[in-house]
């Protein structure tokens, strides 16, 4: 959602700062702006509507923006709309302080009362504005900026990640964390602020992850971390192990088709290292729970929202299907208000690619207060979910920029197939069976290429649906999960309207859309319950509907019945969601281009969700 970007040093902070930002465009924003210190040290603010090259083209030349320390800021609207005067940084009354926020201030509106009441005059509709007013306001009372911070924020109720400057102070930027990531790049005279390491790793490797509650004093060589009741805490310097390639497009055009790409790597990685082959079992190193505990494991819930959810639906299936333990997968924002109960003997499992999704965090807190012990599944390193579950493991797929998920989707369902198996192995599971289940999941990368490498029939095929208005994704067992994915994918980045179902209930109503305009996609490999897909196929072409398959059985009559086809190799049920999904992300990928669609940054939607 909105990105923060700050800097103070000795270089020239303009060319830092909005290149800081623009690595920030993927995560969705519709305003940008930013603020400097100049050498005359006059505190000023720049900012505009639109696209980040809109900002740099508005850039007055008459304005003397030469500085060495700034905060910059990308804006998706919560609390007024997307519009120059809204967007960030925001001044205090007096011009005095300036600041970027992510987040939103739930009491805004009594602090703006309060604050009019004693003759403040807001210019925009944000909730943003009152805490610049509020922090200018202490001030000016104290004279000490860090302070007026901390007595500022301890008024605010909601989420935040601020960045400050004060004209008075021009060698120092503050920033605070609540609910919203912040993180401090540490450098050689110089360091940077930014709500995400996608805007550091070209600067610097060595970061400070700012905790709840934290406040940040920094200068160009130091820096003081302190709690909100002024206490002050140390805190060890951590590396980062992305490099500069991962925030490049390389030869690609774009992050999404980078994305996609990258899976045989990015699966491989997420199981390396994590196989026993001599007890033929999976070992997950984050998981810290003894086997006695987790033999002790009567129920599981995964939670998780959009993409997640669809992978935490793979993981019911895997779970259930090796370990025989009842799962329940749920929306974290469903889960963290509805009061669910969660039985002694339960383990909780929270999914989210970015770590940082607000409604999967709430409901990790929710889940933490009725006492069950939760466990991560997040690709992002140092994440607010990654640091506030009990244990967890990481995906290890490596900074995913596009927005709609890809390749975070593989990684998450291979985690939850290693923990799967590796429960299932304790219980069900023979080592001869152990064994099966490795050497296929080792083949998986390479079979996985083998789709990619008909990237261009998928294309071809992606011409003949451009223009459709809605699309049906069908399919059952292990790939309904991967229909609903299929379908949000084309959904998000096409502007299609899609809708996934498990194959059989497509009698129970959508079977009334179906006529000669209707696509129909099937995921039909040959397991168990083709014969059951054929079926429905056959009911799709009675009533004229264009039907694409996704298969790795050709020669029974399916390709007559078929309009389009596109044939992936074979695999066990339980991997099968890794292979089918493919197929469905380059279809969506090419309609979304081949419609002129902004691919990586779609419109109204932010690659990571931190508001509710
Ligand atoms: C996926 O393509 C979406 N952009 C979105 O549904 C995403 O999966 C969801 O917001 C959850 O994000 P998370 O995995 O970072 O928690």
């Amino acid at each position: 959602m909105c990105g923060i970007v700050g800097y103070v040093g000795e270089k020239q902070v303009l060319p830092i700062i909005i290149e800081g930002i623009k690595r920030l465009e993927y995560r969705g924003y519709d305003s940008s702006g930013f603020s400097v210190i100049n050498d005359k040290k006059e505190l000023l603010i720049h900012k505009n509507q639109g696209k980040i090259v809109e900002l740099e083209r508005s850039i007055p030349e008459d304005k003397n923006f030469v500085a060495t320390i700034g905060i910059a800021h990308t804006r998706w609207a919560t609390h007024g709309k997307a519009t120059t005067t809204n967007a960030h940084p925001h001044f205090g009354q007096n011009e005095i302080i300036s600041l970027v926020h992510n987040g939103i201030i739930e009491n805004y509106q009594q602090l703006r009362e309060k604050l009019e009441k004693e003759n403040h005059i807001f210019q925009s509709d944000t909730d943003t504005e009152v805490l610049a007013h509020l922090i200018e306001k202490f001030y000016l009372e104290t004279g000490n900026f860090h302070k007026a911070v901390r007595e500022a924020l301890c008024l605010v109720e909601g989420t935040y990640g601020i960045a400050v400057m004060c004209k008075d102070e021009p060698e120092k930027l503050i920033a605070a964390k609540r609910g919203s990531p912040l993180i401090v790049g540490i450098g050689e005279n110089e360091n940077f602020i930014a709500s995400d390491v996608a805007a550091l790793v070209v600067h610097t490797k060595n970061v400070i992850y700012l905790q709840e509650d934290e406040t940040i004093e920094i200068t160009k060589n130091n820096f003081t971390i302190k709690t909100l009741s002024n206490t002050e805490r140390e805190r060890e310097i951590r590396k980062i192990d992305w490099d500069i390639s991962a925030v490049d497009k390389g030869d690609f055009d774009y992050y999404m088709l980078k994305e996609i790409f990258e899976q045989p790597t990015s699966i491989s990685n997420a199981f390396r290292g994590r196989i026993i082959e001599s007890s033929n079992t999976a070992r997950l190193g984050g998981i810290r729970i003894s086997p006695e505990e987790l033999m002790k494991i009567k129920q599981i819930f995964i939670i998780a929202c959009g993409t997640s959810w669809h992978a935490g639906i793979v993981g019911e299936y895997l779970i259930e299907d090796l370990a025989k333990i009842p799962v329940e997968v749920e929306y974290a924002s469903e889960f963290r208000y509805r009061n669910s109960v969660i039985p002694p003997n339960s383990l909780v499992i929270v999914i989210s690619q970015s770590g940082e999704t607000a409604d999967t965090l709430a409901a990790l807190r929710e889940a933490k207060s009725k006492g069950a012990k939760v466990m991560g599944i997040t690709n992002v390193v140092g994440s607010s979910i990654a640091r506030e579950t009990d244990f967890g493991s990481y995906t290890h797929a490596g900074l995913e920029i596009g927005v709609a998920s890809t390749k975070a989707f593989t990684s998450q369902v291979i985690v939850l197939f290693l923990f799967a198996f590796y429960l299932g192995r304790m219980r069900n599971i023979s080592p001869e069976n152990g064994a099966k289940f490795i050497k296929e999941l080792y083949q998986i990368p390479k079979r996985v290429q083998a789709i990619l490498d008909i990237n261009d029939e998928i294309k071809e095929i992606a011409k003949k649906y451009k223009d459709v208005e809605n699309c049906l994704y069908l399919g059952r067992d292990y790939n309904f999960p991967v229909a609903l994915e299929g379908a949000l994918k084309l959904k998000e980045i096409s502007y299609i309207h899609a809708e996934g179902y498990p194959a059989a209930e497509m009698k129970h109503g959508p079977i009334a859309l179906i006529d000669e305009n209707m696509p129909v996609i099937f995921i039909a490999p040959k397991d168990f319950v083709y014969t059951k897909i054929i079926n429905s196929i056959e009911e799709v072409k009675a009533r004229k509907g264009r039907v694409i398959v996704i298969t790795n059985n050709g020669k029974d009559g399916i390709e007559k019945l078929a309009d389009d086809i596109i044939y992936i190799p074979q695999t066990i049920p339980q991997l099968m969601p890794i292979l089918s999904v493919i197929p469905l992300q380059l279809f969506a990928f090419h309609i979304a281009v081949l419609r002129g669609c902004d691919v990586d940054q779609p419109r109204n939607l932010a690659k990571s969700v931190t508001v509710e």
